[in-house]
């Protein structure tokens, strides 16, 4: 069985969506994975409780106590490749993390982003779309690369903007969309039906097919 660490520092819906996956029936939304560890770089917050809830091993590296970057990707690390994580998510995990680091997980860290990206990287994402007026908006889950939110895409969904959205509702329907797109895009990547291969995204066909969701 694959393995799985989820990496975040909040809510933790995201992961909730994987451990639904994890523990579904139907094919069609199985993940053929344990999540085996939830590690947070913020303690008591309820990712983890929700982790905890489901028997999933809890850890916090807490960013505040590094010294540095470079340390507390150390610790990171090195709490991650205690659990041999064949995959790791990035589900909320608000820290911009080291180039050696993303090199050590090349092909195996992804992150999902709440935006069409490459349009609106980094924060407030939602107020960045209604800003700029787009029609459409939605999450991206994408290999995490040395340039924050800027690997290759591997699958995104998206939403029709209404005249009525506020950021808060737009950020709603776009996290509905999250919770089914990071379950399909991880069950793609452990059947080994997309890979990075020097810093392009391939897949089967029929996967490929499957990493783009569109809701109306
Ligand atoms: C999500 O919107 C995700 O795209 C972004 O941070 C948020 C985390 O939400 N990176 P949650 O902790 O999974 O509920």
């Amino acid at each position: 069985m694959k393995r799985v660490v989820v990496l975040l520092s909040g809510r933790g819906s995201n992961l909730q969506a994987l451990l639904a996956a994890e523990r579904a029936e139907r094919w069609a939304t199985a993940i053929p994975a344990r999540i085996v560890a939830a590690i947070s770089s913020k303690p008591q917050v309820p990712g983890l409780a929700i982790a905890a809830a489901a028997g999933v091993a809890t850890e916090v590296v807490e960013s505040q106590a590094a010294a540095s970057r470079e340390a507390f990707d150390a610790a990171l690390l090195a709490a991650i490749d205690r659990h041999a994580p064949d995959l790791v998510v990035l589900a909320g995990f608000n820290r911009v993390l080291t180039d050696g680091f993303v090199a050590h997980y090349a092909g195996r860290l992804v992150n999902i982003h709440p935006s069409l990206l490459p349009s609106f990287p980094g924060l407030a994402s939602h107020r960045q779309a209604l800003a700029a007026g787009v029609r459409v908006h939605g999450c991206t889950v994408h290999f995490v690369s040395a340039t924050v939110d800027g690997g290759a895409i591997i699958g995104q969904a998206a939403v029709p903007v209404l005249a009525s959205d506020t950021e808060e509702s737009l950020a709603a329907r776009v996290l509905e969309l999250e919770h089914r797109l990071l379950p399909i895009c991880v069950r793609s990547l452990l059947e080994g039906r997309v890979r990075l291969d020097g810093g392009r995204v391939v897949a089967e066909q029929e996967a490929f097919d499957q990493l783009a969701v569109l809701a109306v």
